[in-house]
């Protein structure tokens, strides 16, 4: 498995649910490439679509935990969940299930950076503004 698909610590938040469910995501995506290069690539495609389950979901519940803490940003928040489901979608469709024919997945690599990209760009915004909340509420 490739290295840069492993967890790093710059993409906690903090957030026990979030940071739970985005470990899950990431777990999701290494299933995806476990299922590569054999007679499983049916699996792979299953995988694709657990991902992006897993994806909506998350992004459901990130909305409704950052409501509760009266994130600033919902908006622009929303919208970057909107865009990334989009962006997933069109990976996938570009991919034309190539996994189960031809054993290879130029989507990967995408995947991973929609991933990523949602982990350090995206939700880094509410990053500090959950952990001063957190502060402010259990001033320990
Ligand atoms: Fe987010
Ligand atoms: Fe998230």
């Amino acid at each position: 498995m490739k290295k840069t698909f492993q967890w790093r610590d710059s993409f906690e938040t903090g957030h026990p649910v979030i940071d739970e469910q985005h470990r899950a995501l990431l777990e999701c995506l290494q299933g995806i490439t476990g299922c590569l290069g054999g007679d499983k690539d049916s699996e792979a495609i299953e995988q694709c679509r657990k991902f992006r389950a897993l994806l909506q979901r998350h992004f459901a519940e990130e909305e409704d935990i950052l409501d509760q803490a009266k994130f600033p940003r919902m908006d622009e928040h929303r919208e970057t969940h909107r865009e990334t489901l989009e962006r997933f979608e069109r990976i996938y469709s570009g991919c034309g299930e190539a996994c189960a024919k031809a054993g290879k997945t130029p989507c990967m690599e995408d995947f991973a950076y929609l991933l990523f990209d949602h982990f350090l760009r995206g939700d880094l915004d509410f990053k500090s503004y959950l952990q001063t909340r957190k502060r402010a509420d259990d001033p320990s």
